[in-house]
């Protein structure tokens, strides 16, 4: 994030003696972006971050991924797969490949114990919890999430997420990019501040309020690496923090704090844009009044997003573009991709000018889509979910017709 935040003790000046009160220095760590020329913070540690004292290879399990071939719409639905022994227990070892490409990855983890300290140095990475509640300690600190919250953990930042008691299961959809996840530069001043426009902006991001310590020696670090993936152990713990200022820090936002803008006729994809990473984006699709045009059509018309794969992932709500005859369910994820125009199931825009005509108001449904620039390959947990014939749920066969 491009503004400043200071949290615990940090020395006046920077790049200065900064001493513990037996008299030992603090042990100052930079950690910056892009070479440094982007966004950084000073982190004061009570031990030097880099007394490694031993290194194993990690092979990250399944990360095979089969293209979408031939390319067709899709429909997925891992959650059906938890307690088949898919996923692992935690959110980090645990988590099994939905859909990626060369620039970014999304997983679903249905964990159910802490996980291993974790890193993942080939970029940032924004997890949505879709159900549960977690706490999810870093070495800036701690962050208590729930379900709606978005989760931005920066790239080689060490953290590990643990599952808290609550009415359901934690579930996790993570977007691990290679490189940076940002809010979308249209939404920031030239300096980096939440323009008036914007729908969500600084009071709704939630960072670690104070400093967490954690003691242990020769505790291990999985870090996810571009190539050569590695358990490095250190001598001391990671969690030794005592201070931290800069503009690099994770943050966490709710979905709900997500501000929809509605318009006479329906708003485009764009309007929802809520994160961007490299070569794609991601969307919050929100509860929102009606639009307000006496004749507005309020699903969303035919469309060929003819650069992007599309990932709709269906959290909440009605779904009323999707119609009954679709087999779109809460945690349904759809991919409609290039080359291929989609739109409202039959029947999906008949049945809202019926609501509308019936004086409902309000779009019910939330959804975050993630829009990748190159195609889509689909994992585990795509392909063991998948719904054979949901390409065919917009063909009505005329009546008397073969089907
Ligand atoms: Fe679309």
């Amino acid at each position: 994030m491009p503004y400043y935040r200071r949290v615990g003790q940090v020395p006046k000046k920077r790049h200065t003696t900064f001493r513990q009160p037996d008299g030992g220095l603090f042990h100052e760590e930079m950690m910056g972006a892009e070479g440094f020329s982007s966004d950084c913070s000073l982190l004061y540690h009570l031990h030097p971050p880099t007394t490694l004292t031993d290194v194993q290879s990690w092979e990250p399990e399944a990360l095979a991924l089969e293209p979408n071939a031939p390319a067709r719409p899709r429909h997925f639905r891992p959650s059906d797969l938890e307690g088949d022994g898919l996923f692992g227990e935690d959110a980090v070892l645990g988590r099994r490949l939905v859909a990626g490409n060369d620039d970014v990855e999304i997983f679903w983890a249905a964990p159910t114990t802490t996980s291993p300290l974790y890193r993942n140095a080939m970029g940032d990475e924004v997890t949505f919890v879709v159900s549960g509640r977690a706490r999810v300690e870093t070495v800036f600190g701690v962050l208590e999430v729930e379900r709606g919250d978005y989760v931005h953990i920066p790239t080689t930042t060490t953290h590990r997420w643990i599952p808290l008691e609550g009415d359901d299961p934690l579930r996790l959809l993570i977007t691990a990019a290679r490189g940076h996840i940002t809010p979308p530069a249209k939404y920031l001043s030239k300096r980096g501040q939440f323009l008036e426009h914007a729908p969500y902006c600084e009071r709704d991001l939630r960072v670690p309020a104070t400093t967490f310590l954690a003691d242990g020696g020769e505790v291990d670090v999985y870090v996810r690496h571009r190539e050569g993936s590695a358990v490095l152990t250190f001598a001391h713990h990671p969690f030794d923090v005592v201070g931290w200022d800069g503009c690099l820090y994770p943050y966490a936002f709710s979905i709900h704090d997500f501000e929809p803008v509605v318009g006479a006729i329906l708003q485009p994809p764009p309007t929802y844009q809520t994160f961007q990473g490299p070569n794609f984006v991601m969307c919050s699709f929100v509860p929102h009044m009606l639009e307000f045009h006496p004749e507005a059509i309020p699903v969303p018309y035919n469309h060929g997003n003819v650069d992007s794969d599309e990932l709709m992932f269906y959290w909440n709500g009605n779904f009323s573009s999707r119609g009954k005859t679709s087999g779109i369910q809460q945690y349904s994820m759809s991919v409609h991709p290039t080359g291929w125009s989609h739109g409202p199931h039959p029947g999906a825009v008949e049945g809202a000018l019926d609501l509308v005509e019936s004086g409902v108001s309000f779009v019910d449904e939330t959804a975050v889509m993630i829009d990748t620039f190159k195609p889509m390959r689909f994992g585990c947990a795509a392909l063991d979910s998948d719904q054979p014939d949901y390409y065919r749920t917009w063909f009505q066969p005329v009546s008397g017709s073969a089907a």
